[in-house]
């Protein structure tokens, strides 16, 4: 705690905390972490039983709503998701604008944030069926975009949703699938991509979810608000880190070379660090890493794919965890390590994962920012700074500077 009087005269007190690791910015009711025990709980229930028993869409009314929905709930909620999958033809000639090797995630906040000019008047953020209207355009639509942004990377025809289809069922059929082909879904690819989008979907006070309440704390609209978390979501401390770290298992490619990159993450002179590994609120294995390393071994599996980076993944994890390095420092895989390698099983390249990241987590996004709408003593964000520059001093014209 800095006394700032003595910096700014007799303003009170503000606490200095670089990177916000110990300041709560809200209260919530959404999601719970023990980072020591490495528990997590959405609305209470343990992310391992939400994987295992649940749906995505399940778990996307549980997070906005605070229930798991009963069967006529579940209908409902479903009806409106399927409602809005479709988007504005309109905004599918945004595409057209785009490199077509611009990187998804670029697509994706550019697109998302055009969404806000579609749906700008029609969104009263102070009216509770329109919040919830948004969100579920929002929760609807992203797998459109994604697959759209992956159909423009690769020169193919866009595919219309198939509201027939489970939530990832349909966004696999727009993203593999081709016109005037029928498009066959393997029940274990789709389950792994259903087990993804939950293990993602929220993590509460999160850079990106921050960043979304930030935003939205202006009462700025909902879709511009959730593309400022898909930008954060993008780098590679983040979101971005699951790239990064398939990347990083492709590079090291022999199990041979992994002490080479371990003396590497180690080396304080060296800015390589061990991309999947380490969490700030974890500091025990991280529970989503334990399910989404079981779905990377079903896949391959089942899929018989014989992929050497899984086997890289896991002799890098077996020799992290026994070194002091590791051990002392409390880092553990996170989620980012093992997904990528279920992406990579499933057909995604990688810079398709993050875009799946933010499809899943854009749930949590407009979970979290309808609990910041709803609270009455919701007050715009506006952290405080510790000035370091130079004091007051007076304007010195240009033909008198030194
Ligand atoms: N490899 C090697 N060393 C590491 C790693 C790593 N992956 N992560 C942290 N460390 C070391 C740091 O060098 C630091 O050492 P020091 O105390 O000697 O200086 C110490 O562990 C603490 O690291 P910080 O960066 O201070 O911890 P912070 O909580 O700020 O960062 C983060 C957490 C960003 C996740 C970090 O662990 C990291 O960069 N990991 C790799 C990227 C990654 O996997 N990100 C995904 C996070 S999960 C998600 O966003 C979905």
């Amino acid at each position: 705690v800095i006394d700032i009087r003595k910096l700014y005269g007799n303003t009170g007190r503000f606490t200095f905390d670089p990177g916000f690791t110990s300041t709560a910015s809200c209260e919530s009711k959404i999601t719970y972490i023990d980072g020591d025990a490495g528990i997590l709980l959405y609305r209470g229930y343990p992310i391992d039983q939400l994987a295992e028993k649940s749906s995505f869409l399940e778990v996307a009314h549980l997070l906005l709503n605070g229930n798991l929905p009963n069967a006529a709930e579940n209908d409902e909620f479903t009806k409106n998701i399927t409602r809005h999958t479709m988007i504005h033809e309109q905004l599918a000639q945004f595409y057209r604008g785009f490199r077509r090797d611009a990187h998804p995630m670029a697509i994706m906040c550019g697109i998302v944030g055009a969404m806000a000019a579609f749906y700008h008047d029609s969104t009263d953020i102070h009216d509770p069926k329109q919040r919830m209207i948004a969100s579920h355009r929002l929760i609807a639509k992203m797998p459109t975009l994604a697959a759209m942004a992956y159909k423009y990377s690769i020169g193919q025809p866009f595919l219309y949703p198939d509201n027939s289809l489970s939530f990832a069922g349909n966004f696999l059929r727009m993203t593999f699938g081709v016109p005037a082909e029928p498009y066959i879904i393997d029940p274990v690819v789709e389950d792994a991509m259903e087990k993804l989008l939950i293990l993602q979907a929220d993590h509460e006070q999160n850079a990106s979810t921050s960043t979304v309440r930030l935003a939205g704390s202006s009462g700025a609209n909902p879709f511009a608000c959730i593309s400022a978390g898909i930008a954060c979501l993008w780098g590679p401390a983040h979101g971005g880190a699951n790239e990064a770290a398939l990347n990083m298992l492709r590079e090291i490619g022999t199990p041979d070379r992994i002490p080479e990159f371990i003396a590497r993450a180690k080396n304080k002179d060296d800015p390589f660090r061990l991309m999947g590994f380490g969490h700030r609120v974890y500091k025990n294995y991280d529970p989503r890493a334990k399910v989404m390393a079981t779905v990377a071994k079903n896949v391959l599996d089942k899929l018989n794919i014989k992929d050497p980076i899984f086997d890289v993944a896991r002799e890098l994890e077996r020799i992290a965890l026994s070194d002091p390095y590791f051990i002392d420092k409390k880092l553990y895989p996170n989620v980012d390590f093992y997904s990528g390698v279920v992406m990579s099983a499933i057909g995604f390249p990688t810079s398709m994962f993050t875009v799946l990241f933010a499809i899943s987590r854009t749930v949590g996004w407009i979970a979290q920012w309808t609990e910041m709408m709803e609270d009455p003593e919701q007050k715009i964000g506006r952290p405080r700074q510790l000035y370091t520059g130079p004091t007051q001093r007076d304007f010195v014209p240009l033909s008198n500077r030194p």
